[in-house]
């Protein structure tokens, strides 16, 4: 893998940062809310795709749309109406084909998804790219907004984790680079920190997130860290002294200001791959537990067939009570049971009985005239019969006839 010698810059007084650094490395941004984190990531990935390198982004809370204001190579899945295309796991392989072979930026939007399902999406993207880039070996940046949740520093070590764990230990090998965002620096797993070769650190006034700075860039910058300005950050990297830096506004579309304001008109931007964007449309949609409109759709469906099979066993329970030779079972018959339940075992045992009944008494009451007149024949042929033997050795006998 050639290096890039490429820089990017991410203040407006020429603080740079190495392209291939930032592609294949770890990287970390953090800071309260409100501080500039999102606007940092953004800086670097508007800087990134200036450059035409290739990343795609996993948006918790859906504020990375506005990117494509500038850039329409873009493709934006979700369930926005925003999205160019539904996000589904079916998608997925495709999504990073596209992303790792031609180079084609994605916004993941999971900002819809209940923590589960975001889960499943974000596994199968990153458990895809890392083995895809075995192969492949392109520099490739995935960017993970909220990375607390899904590389917590306490709890279980689920297989996310792991997979986000050794995308940090073993990706750059393979070219493979992720770049976390987080507001809480304590919540976040301490090995994913301290692999991490560039970090920019915001503001923060909380006792447990100073903690977490002082171990991490030490106590000086710890006690300074409160007093840091929205878009101000101490850049620590391993290949430069830490310092303090106020990175540039982000060029595109702020999502940040429409963001929670219903009254103000989003602006809708289009992605020019809509090829790829048909293709991807044309891939079958999501398995019901990952699709919400398909559950709705499947639970109204269900509520009316359970409708439909109480209202069809009511009929049938009404309909053999009102024919006098069908006798229900004797249960309680005083006690209406308007359980759906009783009424089903109910019906099934009357109409078991009714059944047994029915087969003895349909028999007995069978009359075919032919097969009568065909038994009658053969009993009058019989006695014929029976009678011209009998006389036959009478007469034999009276001329002592011997045969
Ligand atoms: N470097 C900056 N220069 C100017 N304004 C900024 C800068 N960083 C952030 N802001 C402003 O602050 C707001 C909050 O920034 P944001 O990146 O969304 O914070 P966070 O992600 O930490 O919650 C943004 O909408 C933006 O207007
Ligand atoms: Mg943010």
């Amino acid at each position: 893998m050639s290096q890039n010698p490429k820089t990017i810059t991410i203040t407006d007084d020429g603080v740079t940062l190495p392209i291939t650094s930032i592609l294949t490395g770890r990287g970390f941004i953090t800071g309260k809310s409100g501080s500039g984190k999102s606007n940092t990531a953004s800086v670097v990935i508007e800087e990134l795709l200036n450059n035409r390198c290739p990343l795609l982004i996993i948006d918790t809370d859906g504020e990375y749309r506005g990117l494509k204001e500038k850039f329409k190579e873009l493709i934006h899945m979700g369930q926005s109406d925003e999205s160019d295309v539904e996000l589904t796991l079916d998608r997925i392989d495709r999504i990073t084909d596209y992303a790792l072979i031609q180079g084609v930026p994605i916004i993941l939007d999971v900002s819809t998804f209940k923590a589960d399902q975001q889960k499943s999406i974000i596994n199968e993207v990153v458990t895809l790219l890392f083995n895809k880039e075995k192969e492949h070996r392109k520099q490739f940046l995935i960017i993970i907004e909220e990375i607390h949740e899904f590389i917590p520093q306490q709890g279980g070590v689920d297989e996310l984790a792991q997979n986000i764990i050794r995308i940090a230990k073993r990706g750059r090998k393979r070219g493979l680079g992720i770049c976390g965002v987080s507001q809480r620096p304590s919540a976040v797993d301490k090995d994913f920190i301290t692999q991490c070769n560039w970090s920019v650190w915001h503001r923060f006034t909380w006792a447990i997130d100073k903690k977490a700075v002082n171990q991490t860039l030490g106590i000086d910058y710890a006690n300074q860290i409160s007093s840091l300005q929205t878009g101000e950050a101490f850049l620590a990297t391993d290949w430069d002294e830490t310092r303090r830096i106020t990175l540039k506004q982000k060029e595109t579309f702020d999502e940040g200001s429409t963001l929670y304001t219903s009254d103000i008109i989003r602006p809708t931007f289009k992605s020019d791959q809509s090829e790829l964007i048909e293709q991807l449309r044309s891939i079958e949609g999501p398995p019901p537990e990952l699709d919400p409109k398909a559950l709705r759709t499947e639970l109204t469906s269900k509520n009316s067939r359970i409708k439909d099979l109480e209202n069809r066993i009511l009929e049938l329970k009404f309909e053999l009570d009102s024919k006098s030779h069908y006798t229900l079972p004797s249960k309680s018959p005083s006690k209406p049971d308007t359980s759906s339940q009783t009424l089903l075992a109910d019906s099934i045992e009357s109409v078991k009985a009714n059944k047994k009944k029915q087969t003895t008494t349909d028999v007995s009451q069978d009359f075919n005239p032919i097969w009568e007149i065909g038994q009658l024949t053969l009993y009058l042929w019989r006695v014929f019969l029976h009678a011209f033997l009998v006389i036959l050795v009478k007469l034999l006998r009276i001329f002592k006839i011997k045969v």
